[in-house]
């Protein structure tokens, strides 16, 4: 078991041999690589007359900074919508058409519920609030899939009230819960089986067999997936239109998904056998990975996309199937490098690790509250000073966070100039997936607005929280 990062782990400082290499020199330290940077994230050359700062699709970091305090969630609009525009245009075949379903999950805003929309996407919801969120933002309703292991009735009647698409059913429960109330609204809702495959895949491994201990889906090898289907061809208010699996997140190895599509067109050919139907549609779920650092290399949408329906055609081919739509969900593949956090640099705090080497503990003005990744997953980012160019040596630096906690990390290893002083800014790439979507109040610590840059000019996307908002909740106070 991993030890939590404040607890034993802390005491066990990481060697400087353990520690990434050092860069090859000033430029590879303030180097914006394409894939972990936003397209549009640019240093100016300078001349030597700038700081060099960065600027993001022509907005000067250092004046985001100034204009909307930090630390800021900055995205990119282009770099959004042409991930989410390169997924649509992968699955858009005339042989083997596709659907891709934006998670909403990993990053959702009415902002980007409409680029999403706009970008010819679907949606993915797992909550009634994203659910809201979307149809507030006049997201059609039709395109969204609603995904969930527990959704409430509240929930699925509010989905119905507004025309949901398809829902991605998690349960027995929710198969009687949904087709009751479908059947009290008088409507027939198009379902999915979530199907727990025995594949679980993460970065750069995949396991098949045995990863049936989890609270997703229903189990193929249990045989609770077919029943699911049993039931759901029984219910006239349920119509099934699809089957569905999701093995996992931050997936480079697309084996995990080979065996989930093998496995998918198998169960649909029993489907076929048993009840005569033939279902639409195979949902793969998301899970695709992206570049954090720069040695990691994803599949493109496009080859990605190639590689599933060149199994999906003959696997369906084997079993004499016609060959159903294609689904995906990228949350993190489409949000995440569109993202950055820029921090301001606080205290910088040498500490001696013995053996002659330092590391600079860089403390930032957000951390655990605005990125939990680090403390929950080990996740690894990129980090730069953006407000200038330093040419002092690089530091082995440790980037932490202003909460009162030790494992308050926002990236472990990792070298900075060393004549990093408070004022500086920082930012830390490919922050859109997982990062505000996942951020919390943590020590009353409102949480940092997201910005929207695009051509020169900016746009809030989410206002940033004021002390007043969350002295707002507590009844305690009199207003
Ligand atoms: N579809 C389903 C059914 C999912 O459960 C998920 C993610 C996705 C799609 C989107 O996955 P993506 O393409 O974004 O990897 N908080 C974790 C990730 C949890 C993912 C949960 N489900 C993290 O920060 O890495």
């Amino acid at each position: 078991m991993r030890a939590h990062p404040a607890g034993p782990r802390h005491g066990e400082i990481l060697a400087p041999a353990g520690a990434p290499p050092p860069p090859a020199d000033a430029e590879a330290l303030h180097a914006l690589t394409e894939g972990v940077w936003p397209i549009g994230a640019r240093r100016s050359d300078g001349g030597g007359l700038t700081p060099r700062s960065v600027s993001i699709a022509g907005v000067d970091v250092r004046d985001l900074a100034a204009e909307f305090g930090t630390p800021l969630f900055v995205l990119d609009e282009a770099d959004f919508r042409s991930r989410a525009a390169a997924f649509r245009a992968a699955y858009d075949d005339t042989q083997v058409p596709g659907d891709v379903f934006y998670a909403g999950k990993a990053f959702l805003s009415a902002t980007v519920a409409r680029w999403v929309e706009q970008e010819g996407l679907n949606l993915d919801v797992c909550t009634g609030g994203e659910l809201l969120t979307a149809v507030r933002a006049g997201f059609p309703a039709e395109r969204i899939a609603f995904h969930g292991n527990n959704k409430s009735v509240a929930e699925i009647e509010l989905a119905l009230r507004h025309g949901v698409g398809r829902y991605v059913l998690d349960s027995f429960e929710e198969i009687a819960r949904l087709a009751a109330a479908a059947e009290r609204a008088g409507v027939v809702a198009d379902v999915l089986v979530r199907v727990t495959v025995g594949v679980e895949a993460h970065t750069h491994e995949f396991i098949a067999t045995a990863h049936e201990d989890q609270k997703f889906g229903l189990s193929l090898a249990g045989g609770a997936a077919e029943e699911a289907v049993r039931r759901i061809v029984k219910l006239p208010s349920l119509r099934l239109v699809g089957l569905h699996s999701h093995i996992g997140s931050q997936i480079f190895d697309t084996a995990g998904f080979e065996v989930s599509a093998h496995r998918l067109v198998a169960l649909a050919a029993r489907v076929r056998d048993e009840h005569g139907l033939e279902v639409d549609e195979l949902d793969l779920g998301g899970g695709m990975g992206i570049a954090y650092l720069e040695d990691e290399d994803p599949m493109s949408p496009r080859d990605m996309a190639e590689l599933l329906r060149g199994i999906v055609v003959r696997e369906c081919a084997a079993y004499g199937l016609a060959v159903p739509r294609i689904a995906v969900e990228p949350g993190r593949a489409i949000v995440g490098p569109s993202m950055v956090t820029v921090y301001e640099v606080g205290t910088v705090k040498p500490v001696d690790l013995g053996s002659g080497h330092t590391r600079h503990y860089v403390s930032v003005d957000g951390g655990m509250s605005d990125n939990i990744r680090t403390a929950l997953y080990d996740a690894e980012y990129t980090v730069r000073l953006v407000s200038r160019f330093s040419a002092a040596d690089p530091v082995l630096s440790r980037v932490v966070g202003s909460h009162c906690e030790s494992g308050d990390i926002v990236v472990r290893d990792c070298w900075l100039p060393g004549d990093l002083a408070p004022g500086d800014l920082l930012a830390v790439a490919a922050t859109g997936a997982y990062c505000r979507a996942m951020s919390s109040n943590y020590n009353a610590v409102p949480r940092p607005a997201v910005v929207a840059v695009r051509d020169g000019s900016t746009q809030v996307v989410l206002r940033r929280e004021t002390p007043e908002d969350l002295l707002a909740l507590d009844a305690g106070l009199t207003p």
